[in-house]
C-alpha cells in the first residue's frame, strides 16, 4: 500500500523551527482562556503513536483507520434511549482521541494532558496507584484541593455503573465495562481545574483507580459536549457556554492550534448556522446540513438522509473525534460519483480513501461545499484531499459510514485551519477562515 507522506514538508518546517520551541508552552503566545490544542501524536505531545508506526503519516494513517469504531460508537450513542449521562465513560472515544490540551489539575497544579472530545460530556484521568494505567497519573494525595464525592450527591446519580451502597454514606465508585473484555473503575471526585489562566474549583471528573483488559489509552478526557456534566455546564458563568476551537493541520507535526473558553476573543464577523438539540443524546452538536455542492453541481440527495429527527438520533454532527468526514452510504456515494464525474480518472483506493486520482488532475478539481442551514463552507482545497507519500496521488478525503447508521459527521479533516465556535446560549455554531499554526 501506498503511504500518505508529508514528510518533505515535515522536514521543511522543522528546518525553519528549530530556533524555537514550540512545545514550550511558557513561549506560547496564549494567555487568559486560551489553550494550545496539539496532535496526540505530535511532536509537542508526551504520547507516542502505537505501533507500528514508523512514521508520522502512517500515524495519521492509523488514526482514520479507527475512525470506523469511533463512528459506530457515535452511531450507537443516538440509537439509545435516554440515559444518565455517564461522567466518565467514553473508552471507545479515546482511541481516537486526536487533539489534547494540556491542563493542571489539584493545588498545586499538576500538568495532565486531556483529550479534546466535543461529542462526549465526561472528564476522567488515569489517577495514582491506577491498576492497570500507563504514563502520566493525577496524584490526588499532593493536591491539597482534592476530595472523593460521596454516593449522595446528584453529581453521583448521574454516573453509569454505580456501586453504592442502598443506605448509609459511602464514596461515589463506579466501575464501567469497555468494549468487550475491558472495564476500568474510578471515584468521582472534585479538584481545581486549571486552564490557561483560569482555574474552576471543585471540577467533578473521574479518577480512574483500575483499568482491566486491552489498554486504556492513558490520556485524560475533556468532554466538551454541551450535556449537563460537561465542562460547559460546570464552569456557566465563566465561559457563559461559548468556546471555539482552530485544528491545526494534519501537515503540522510541530505546530499547535488554540481553543478558546468563553465569549471574549470569538471572532465577531463570524457565519453561524443553528445548532440542533437532541433531548435523546444532549452532548452532541448536531448541525442542521441542508445540502453537499461539488463545483457548482448540487449533489442530488434525498433530503431524508440529511434530515434531523431526535427519534431516530439522525442528522449532521460536528466532531472533533473523528478524522475523516462521513455521510451515510447513499450520500457519501451521490457525493462520490459527483465528484469523479468532475475529476479525470482512473481511480483507486488508498486505505480508508476510495477516491484517488493523480495529483496532476488536482488543478481542476472541484471545491466540495457544506450547504449549512444559513452558512455555506466552501472547503479549502487542503480539506477535501489527502495526498500520497509520493505525491502522485491525491484522494477524496471522505468515506461513508457504516451501513445503516443515520447519522453523518463532519470530522478533523474537514476542519482544519477553520475557528469553529461554538455558542450554545444562542444555539449557533461559527465557522471562519483563520490560520491555526
Ligand atoms: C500518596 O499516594 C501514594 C500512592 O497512592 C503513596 O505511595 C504515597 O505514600 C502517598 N503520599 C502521601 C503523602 O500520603
Ligand atoms: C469491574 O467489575 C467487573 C465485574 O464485577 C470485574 O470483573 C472487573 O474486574 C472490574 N474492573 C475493574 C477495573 O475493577
Ligand atoms: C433545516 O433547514 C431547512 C432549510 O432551511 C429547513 O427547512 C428545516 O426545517 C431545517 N431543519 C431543522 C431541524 O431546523
Amino acid at each position: 500500500m501506498d503511504l500518505l507522506s508529508f514528510s518533505f514538508l515535515f522536514s521543511l518546517l522543522f528546518a525553519n523551527t528549530i530556533a524555537f520551541d514550540p512545545c514550550d508552552s511558557s513561549t506560547s503566545k496564549l494567555d487568559g482562556s486560551d489553550l494550545s490544542v496539539i496532535h496526540v501524536y505530535g511532536k509537542c505531545s508526551p504520547f507516542s503513536a502505537p505501533k507500528p508506526a514508523s512514521s508520522w503519516v502512517n500515524t495519521v494513517l492509523n488514526m482514520a483507520s479507527k475512525d470506523p469504531e469511533r463512528v459506530s460508537y457515535l452511531s450507537s450513542l443516538v440509537a439509545q434511549k435516554p440515559t444518565k449521562v455517564p461522567i466518565a465513560s467514553g473508552q471507545q472515544v479515546l482511541n481516537v482521541g486526536n487533539y489534547i490540551v494540556r491542563v493542571k489539575i489539584g493545588t498545586p497544579g499538576q500538568l495532565m494532558f486531556m483529550v479534546l472530545d466535543t461529542s462526549n460530556d465526561n472528564a476522567w484521568v488515569p489517577c495514582s496507584g491506577c491498576t492497570g494505567c500507563s504514563s502520566t497519573v493525577f496524584t490526588p494525595n499532593t493536591s491539597s484541593t482534592y476530595g472523593e464525592m460521596e454516593c449522595s450527591v446528584p453529581e453521583c446519580t448521574q454516573v453509569r455503573g454505580l456501586s453504592c451502597p442502598e443506605t448509609g454514606t459511602s464514596t461515589c465508585f463506579f466501575n464501567q465495562s469497555y468494549g468487550g473484555d475491558s472495564s476500568f473503575s474510578a471515584t468521582l471526585s472534585r479538584d481545581s481545574l486549571g486552564l490557561a489562566a483560569d482555574v474552576i474549583p471543585n471540577y467533578a471528573f473521574g479518577c480512574i483507580n483500575a483499568v482491566s483488559g486491552k489498554a486504556i489509552p492513558p490520556q485524560g478526557l475533556l468532554g466538551l459536549g454541551r450535556g449537563p456534566t460537561s465542562l460547559l455546564s460546570q464552569t456557566g458563568s465563566l465561559y457563559s457556554g461559548v468556546f471555539s476551537y482552530c485544528l491545526p493541520s494534519f501537515k503540522s507535526y510541530y505546530f499547535s492550534g488554540s481553543l478558546k473558553l468563553g465569549p471574549l476573543g470569538q471572532p465577531k464577523n463570524i457565519k453561524t448556522t443553528p445548532l440542533l438539540k437532541n433531548p435523546r443524546r444532549p452532548s452532541l452538536y448536531y448541525v442542521n446540513l441542508t445540502g453537499v455542492s461539488v463545483g457548482r453541481v448540487k449533489v442530488p440527495i434525498t433530503p431524508e438522509l440529511l434530515a434531523f429527527d431526535p427519534t431516530t438520533g439522525s442528522g449532521t454532527i460536528i466532531d472533533s473525534g473523528t478524522v475523516m468526514t462521513r455521510f451515510v452510504p447513499p450520500v457519501y456515494e451521490a457525493i462520490r460519483d459527483e465528484f469523479r464525474k468532475q475529476v479525470k480518472g482512473p481511480f483507486s483506493s488508498l486505505g480508508a480513501f476510495d477516491t484517488c486520482f493523480t495529483a496532476t488532475n488536482e488543478d481542476v478539481t472541484p471545491a466540495v461545499t457544506f450547504r449549512f442551514e444559513g452558512m455555506d463552507l466552501v472547503l479549502p482545497l487542503e480539506n477535501s484531499l489527502i495526498h500520497s507519500s509520493s505525491g502522485s496521488l491525491a484522494c477524496l478525503a471522505m468515506g461513508a459510514m457504516p451501513v445503516n447508521s443515520v447519522l453523518n459527521v463532519v470530522a478533523n479533516l474537514q476542519q482544519q485551519n477553520l475557528r469553529v465556535m461554538f455558542d450554545v446560549p444562542n444555539s449557533r455554531l461559527g465557522i471562519a477562515r483563520e490560520l491555526c499554526n
